[in-house]
């Protein structure tokens, strides 16, 4: 059996592994530093799977030994939004966190491969792995599978067509800026923008682009978890799986799109290995520029976080 630890056992770290518990993927070990919480939360899961009739172990604890010899690490310990702060205010609190999850975490699972959760997501992967010192084929951020997952579901209410007909495709930072591709995004292979006319496409793309602090706003505490969390599980089963799958991901650049040295939201393949490939499309003008303002953004996040943090 294959084992995935979860660190923070929070709103999207708990349902991350009951996503994936119920997929009996892998054991599991919830880690948080409050004390008793991720234990009493696996105990409480577990007691749940002869139930549902999965046979996977799910442990919790507050120190990091329980996560030894894992095969994928999921980082969703720190703080999430409030009401009014952008993903980009939690940068401080979170680095310090994020930092220390993945280098304690690689002492005792030197093969794991890292799926990072914690916002602001970008460049807390590039945090992850500048940390860890691991290949970007290890170190991937969760986002575009949430931000398309927000269209695909707005598209889906707007035409009350099944979500398995709708391809949306939203690349780019995790942020306001995001880049949702209306021109490849379709329904059953008919383009969206044929299929709606243009102002329910618009008001679908800015309601995906801020579809984050439309659920800040409604929960006032926190911030969404059961879209994220299912994300971070489709990823982990197409890693274990090695299925290949194109998905969108926050990835490390190494030239692709014309960036370099950062996080960034672009379609990658996953499987066994990890990143296994990075896709590029092709963008016509309106697309590109949109891309290059996301871009923009996500550096100057980044370009904080290495004036904070040594890396
Ligand atoms: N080690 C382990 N867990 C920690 C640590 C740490 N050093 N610091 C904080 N935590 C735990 C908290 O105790 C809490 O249980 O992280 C958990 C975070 O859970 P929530 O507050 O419920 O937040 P959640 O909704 O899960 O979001 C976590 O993911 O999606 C992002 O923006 C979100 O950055 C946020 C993160």
């Amino acid at each position: 059996m294959n084992k995935i630890s979860i660190i923070g056992a929070g709103m999207t770290g708990a349902t991350t592994a009951h996503w994936l518990a119920e997929r009996e993927l892998a054991n599991l070990v919830l880690v948080d530093v409050v004390e008793g919480m991720p234990q009493g939360k696996s105990l409480d899961m577990l007691q749940a799977m002869p139930i549902i009739g999965k046979d996977v172990s799910i442990v919790g604890a507050n120190d990091y030994a329980a996560t030894a010899g894992s095969d994928i690490i999921i980082i969703t310990a720190g703080l999430a939004r409030k009401p009014g702060m952008s993903r980009d205010d939690l940068l401080t609190k979170n680095a310090d966190i994020v930092g220390a999850a993945a280098i304690e975490t690689l002492k005792y699972s030197p093969d794991a491969i890292y799926i990072v959760l914690t916002n602001p997501l970008d460049t807390m992967a590039y945090l992850t792995m500048k940390k860890t010192g691991l290949p970007r084929e290890r170190v991937i951020g969760q986002a575009g599978i949430l931000d398309s997952a927000r269209m695909r579901a707005f598209v889906a209410m707007e035409t009350g067509v099944s979500v398995d007909n709708i391809n949306c495709y939203v690349l780019g930072g995790h942020g306001d800026e995001m880049v949702p591709l209306t021109r490849h995004s379709n329904i059953a292979g008919i383009p969206l923008k044929e299929y709606l006319p243009a102002d329910k496409l618009e008001a679908i793309v800015a309601r995906t682009r801020k579809g984050g602090g439309e659920i800040v706003n409604l929960l006032k505490t926190g911030s969404a978890y059961y879209a994220p969390s299912a994300a971070c599980a489709q990823m982990a089963e197409a890693i274990l799986k090695n299925k290949h799958l194109i998905v969108p991901c926050a990835a490390y650049m190494q030239g692709e799109y014309g960036l370099n040295d950062m996080y960034f939201g672009v379609p990658a393949m996953l499987g066994r290995g990890g990143l296994e490939r990075i896709i590029e499309y092709k963008f016509d003008e309106e697309e590109k520029a949109m891309f290059e303002k996301s871009a923009a953004s996500v550096k100057e996040t980044h370009d904080a976080l290495r004036k904070l943090v040594e890396l």
